[in-house]
């Protein structure tokens, strides 16, 4: 079965993964709220009837052993994060529908229901297995109050999951030379009688929901793998006193000492907070049980690629098991590292969402950034140069640029949108961006819907640099005034197609424009509507980041990283020899290798080919960029690469280089460019030719 492409007739509910109240939020989870937050104001950009929803996940031992360090208590705790969250989210235009939290009235009595349900359809049952114990202090020691071996891999691991080395989702008892986190007493093992779901029997379901799963293609194809060796069951009850209590029977049997896992009431969060939605706003606005149980929706979850085997495996079983319907598509990011690594919060190796926003720079930016840089689902370095670059490239050099001139010139010559209809060569360009973006937000890609906007102006630029308005306002008037509605045209596109990343720049580029309301409330039908008449002088949207600014946002940061590499050294001396080896590989600078294979088939569809540099010129105005015309043999290619800065330009001519060919045409600083030049590394190192290869000869 395949779905209907968006906007379909049914209400549509993106989620994002629940952040654990447990500390402060980072960039790195910032990755999943803005993506999905961006995917859900895209969907209703398409027209689809969208509720976006999420909360804090309050329960489990990420909270308990947390609190229990800080000296309070888990709720207490988890309540000041829940608060912290629910006031930085706007802060970066996280505009949720519903935003409520796992341990609320709601939650809990839909998460007793619904395990009640799974019990009485069988799908529960009660087995004896060992859990680590801690006999000094007299404590049970689940999950995170566990470290050890991974049994799989053999890499250092927590006690639910192998965070450092294979991911996997670990069970009780599983995890070897198991040590307590809380007194660094060894533990033991101990019988006790848990919970089991029975996943094991929805392993031929789920291999047909996967058929059907939309997303990603790492949460479609990662889960099969799993599927394959194997699944087990799920223990999901703790020993703890911080969670839902495992209900007891209808007959009000009082309730085992045992609370349920915390990963089984947090998805369920995704319901409640619908449902929560559902009551603010009136069923007839919005109806949970319509997309969750009792009619069609479509259910899109946005996550980390660390939660993959959570969202397409476990939690998918739990749905289908208590009758409600199932995800529609799994969107799963990469991770955002630094220098190759995972930003860690206990050790305050991170960029965080609070810092960004003390260093005044608009929410927006990162917004592009995290939505747009490399695909979803690689990670990404972060880099402050990168980000200068993103941010001077695309967002001032092409899309506040094209604006700017645009609405300037429009309101110097004609105090708005001149009198004229628009062309049929802009009217079919901006047709085209707009199925682009229809297109992109089917396929899950929020980089190529933000690339269908930043392109769109691009050509914006290209075209009023083709047509000089300016010399034609006293030769040609009539024709000046239809480039101009034109571009005006153009720029209320844009204003609508990068409203769903660039949720601020947009609406103030709508205003500019003289637009009432909101570009939020806009549907793809406004890119073609005719913009208002008038309008005055705009203001420039974006402002260049300089040189010195990232020099100052390095320091910053490295002085950040150095400290907690120190600390993580101290740590090292202190321990065994596993961790020593691991800090090892931790120092190196070189990225991972990508997690992902791709078929040589996809690797053939690359076409590259040896060429020769003829001729290499700075491009004004901006930094980084030369204009290369490289010969491939069959032809001479413009070719626009980011070496000014380091490359003697004078020098390149005659150099044998190597390069795509047939990736797709790009606009930078308004020089188009055609191929890709191949090079290594921050320092732009040049590939070229070992022997004697011509240009045009096929690398493969
Ligand atoms: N509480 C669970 C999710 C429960 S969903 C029913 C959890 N919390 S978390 O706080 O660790 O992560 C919250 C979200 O941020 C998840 O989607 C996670 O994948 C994402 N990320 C956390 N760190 C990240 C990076 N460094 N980079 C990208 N995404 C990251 O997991
Ligand atoms: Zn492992």
């Amino acid at each position: 079965m395949s779905h209907d492409d968006f906007p379909t007739e049914n209400p549509a509910v993106v989620t994002c993964g629940l952040p654990y109240a447990n500390g402060d939020l980072h960039i790195g989870h910032l990755r999943t709220y803005v993506s999905g937050d961006a995917y859900a104001r895209a969907l209703e950009t398409l027209g689809q009837d969208t509720a976006f929803v999420s909360g804090s996940d309050m329960h489990g031992t990420p909270v308990a052993v947390n609190a229990t360090k800080a000296g309070v208590s888990p709720e207490e705790f988890a309540l000041d994060h829940h608060e912290k969250y629910e006031e930085t989210f706007p802060k970066f235009d996280v505009d949720f529908d519903n935003y409520g939290h796992t341990h609320d009235e709601t939650n809990t009595e839909l998460t007793t229901d619904i395990v009640r349900t799974l019990d009485e359809k069988g799908y529960v049952y009660e087995k004896e297995i060992q859990v680590a114990y801690d006999p000094e202090d007299d404590q049970w020691l689940p999950d995170r109050y566990v470290e050890g071996t991974c049994p799989y891999c053999g890499e250092k691991a927590r006690g639910d999951e192998c965070d450092e080395g294979c991911g996997r989702h670990l069970e009780p008892g599983e995890i070897e030379e198991p040590v307590s986190t809380i007194s660094g007493n060894p533990a033991e093992y101990r019988e006790r009688t848990h919970k089991f779901f029975r996943v094991s029997e929805f392993a031929d379901y789920l291999t047909d929901f996967l058929d059907r799963l939309e997303g990603t293609s790492n949460a479609k194809n990662q889960p099969r793998e799993w599927i394959e060796s194997g699944l087990q069951d799920w223990c999901i009850t703790r020993d703890m006193d911080w969670g839902i209590d495992y209900p007891g029977d209808e007959e009000g049997e009082t309730p085992s000492d045992l609370v349920l896992y915390v990963w089984v009431d947090a998805p369920i969060e995704y319901i409640s907070s619908t449902k929560q939605y559902s009551e603010r706003v009136g069923p007839d606005v919005f109806d949970w049980a319509e997309p969750w149980r009792d009619g069609e929706g479509e259910l899109i979850h946005v996550i980390g690629r660390d939660i993959i085997q959570h969202h397409t495996i476990f939690w998918p079983s739990m749905l289908r098991g208590a009758g409600y319907n199932e995800p529609r598509a799994v969107m799963a990011s990469g991770f955002v590292n630094l220098d190759g690594d995972a930003f860690s919060t206990s050790r305050n190796r991170a960029v965080w969402a609070d810092d960004y926003l003390d260093e005044d720079l608009a929410p927006d930016l990162v917004r592009y950034y995290l939505t747009t840089t490399g695909g979803f689902q690689h990670d990404v370095d972060f880099s402050w140069e990168k980000f200068q670059d993103r941010v001077n490239g695309e967002l001032v050099g092409t899309l506040g640029n094209f604006v700017y001139r645009s609405l300037l010139f429009a309101a110097r010559n004609y105090d708005g949108a001149p009198d004229a209809e628009t062309s049929a060569e802009v009217e079919s360009r901006i047709e085209a961006a707009v199925d682009d973006f229809a297109a992109a937000i089917n396929d899950y890609s929020l980089k190529e819907a933000g690339d269908a906007a930043v392109a769109l102006a691009g050509f914006g630029n290209e075209y009023i640099q083709r047509n000089e308005p300016w010399h034609l306002t006293d030769d040609d008037p009539d024709r000046a005034e239809q480039v101009i509605y034109d571009c005006v045209q153009i720029a209320k596109a844009v204003a609508v197609l990068s409203a769903p990343i660039l949720s601020e720049k947009a609406q103030t580029l709508w205003e500019q424009l003289g637009e009432d309301g909101s570009v939020h409330d806009a549907t793809l039908d406004a890119c073609l509507e005719s913009p208002p008449g008038e309008f005055g002088e705009p203001d420039e949207l974006f402002e260049k980041i300089e040189d010195d600014r990232v020099a100052e946002l390095n320091e910053k940061l490295e002085e950040r990283v150095a400290a907690a590499t120190e600390a993580t050294e101290d740590d090292a001396d202190e321990s065994d020899e596993s961790e020593e080896n691991e800090s090892m590989t931790d120092d190196t600078d070189i990225e991972p290798i990508a997690d992902e294979r791709i078929s040589f088939e996809e690797f053939q569809d690359l076409d590259v080919r040896v060429g020769r540099i003829e001729s290499a010129e700075g491009i004004e105005g901006a930094d980084d960029l030369a204009r290369l015309e490289v010969d491939i043999g069959v032809e001479t290619r413009q070719i626009v690469a980011g070496i000014k800065q380091l490359h003697d330009l004078d020098a390149l001519p005659g150099t044998k280089v190597v390069v795509v060919a047939n990736l797709e045409k790009a606009e930078l600083f308004g020089v188009e460019s055609n191929g890709m030049v191949l090079a290594a590394g921050e320092d732009a190192d040049l590939l070229t030719t070992h022997g004697d290869s011509e240009p045009g000869t096929k690398v493969r």
